[in-house]
């Protein structure tokens, strides 16, 4: 089968998806699919083939290798951010016919939106953080957002990830630069109180037809919070399996799997929880988690027993379905 891996994308997070990307290339099982490196940027759409660039027919996502037509059985989305983790591109392949190994693009374009996802899963009585919201030209009134979410409190671009436009904020006088920044990366900004306790990362699949959750991972940053030079250089700590208290790890796991069930998910997710007087709260759930050697998702597959290549095997599988 021919499957095209795409990876890039047009956000913040380009460099982290081609590093994704290229480990998704690397383990794919080259007896089942002819894997192909497919870039999507916003000047390009391209098949890299012998160091060389074919372009892509956006009528129907093929191309032409050396007078060879490809057309694609699958598309593997390891794209973070826009197009790909937003559901844009998914519902362009939705159109034209081709599977891809995410959710649908409704399911994306939802969770991808932070204030949007929280929103569906509350009242269903899953805990978040206190929050407060704003949209690009809305006026700033810095006294009203303190007396809701309080101090410190953290402030983050609404539909974005890998950390890009997040700060923490301890003082009433560096919010608005907070802001600012966050608005770099998006026009919505979501701003939340700060819980202080132990964060995990819960990574629930679909894996062979089953709702799966991972082996937990607890993030120890050695920052003051698991930003990017957390998340990417090193500067943190992440231990798989976490290590929580028989009650904690069942109460997570329970409400991970409860959340994607709601949000009617199937492929990747890895979601993030604090704990707040021992009440898991959700902060986020990411569609198209990191698949780097470093990223989580891939220890916690590995801590499973399931190999690299079985669990993007399993999402090609699971998407032809
Ligand atoms: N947004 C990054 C890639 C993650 O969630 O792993
Ligand atoms: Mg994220």
């Amino acid at each position: 089968k021919n499957i095209a891996v795409v990876m890039g994308g047009y956000s913040s997070e380009y460099l982290i998806s081609l590093k994704s990307g290229s480990v998704v290339m690397n383990h794919l099982n080259k007896t089942l699919y002819n894997a192909y490196e497919v870039h999507i940027f916003k000047e390009k759409w391209v098949l890299l083939f012998d160091n060389k660039e074919f372009e892509i027919d956006r009528h129907n996502f093929s191309t032409n290798v050396n007078g060879n037509k490809i057309q694609f059985d699958c598309v593997f989305n390891a794209i973070h951010g826009t197009p790909g983790e937003d559901g844009q591109f998914l519902s362009y392949l939705e159109l034209i016919g081709i599977p891809h190994t995410s959710a649908p693009s409704y399911q994306m374009a939802l969770t991808f939106n932070k204030r949007d996802c929280l929103s569906v899963v509350k009242p269903y009585g899953i805990k978040t953080a206190e929050s407060y919201y704003l949209n690009l030209g809305d006026p700033i009134i810095t006294s009203e957002i303190v007396e809701k979410v309080g101090l410190p409190c953290f402030v983050k671009a609404n539909k974005a990830g890998s950390s890009f436009g997040i700060s923490k904020v301890y003082k009433t006088e560096e919010l608005e630069y907070a802001i600012e920044n966050s608005f770099k990366e998006d026009d919505e900004i979501i701003i939340e109180s700060f819980l202080d306790g132990k964060e995990v990362s819960v990574g629930v699949i679909n894996y062979k037809g089953e709702t799966k959750v991972l082996p937990i991972t607890e993030i120890v940053s050695e920052n003051d919070f698991f930003d990017y030079e957390a998340k990417y250089q090193g500067a943190s700590q992440e231990i798989t399996p976490a290590r929580l208290t028989k009650d904690e790890q069942q109460k997570v796991e329970a409400i991970a799997k409860k959340a994607y069930e709601i949000l009617r998910m199937s492929g990747f997710s890895r979601s993030e929880f604090i704990f707040k007087n021992g009440e898991p709260h959700m902060l986020e759930m990411n569609t198209v988690p990191g698949l780097t050697e470093e990223s989580i998702l891939p220890q916690q597959a590995t801590e499973a027993g399931i190999s690299l290549e079985d669990l993007f095997g399993n999402a090609i599988e699971m998407a032809l379905k």
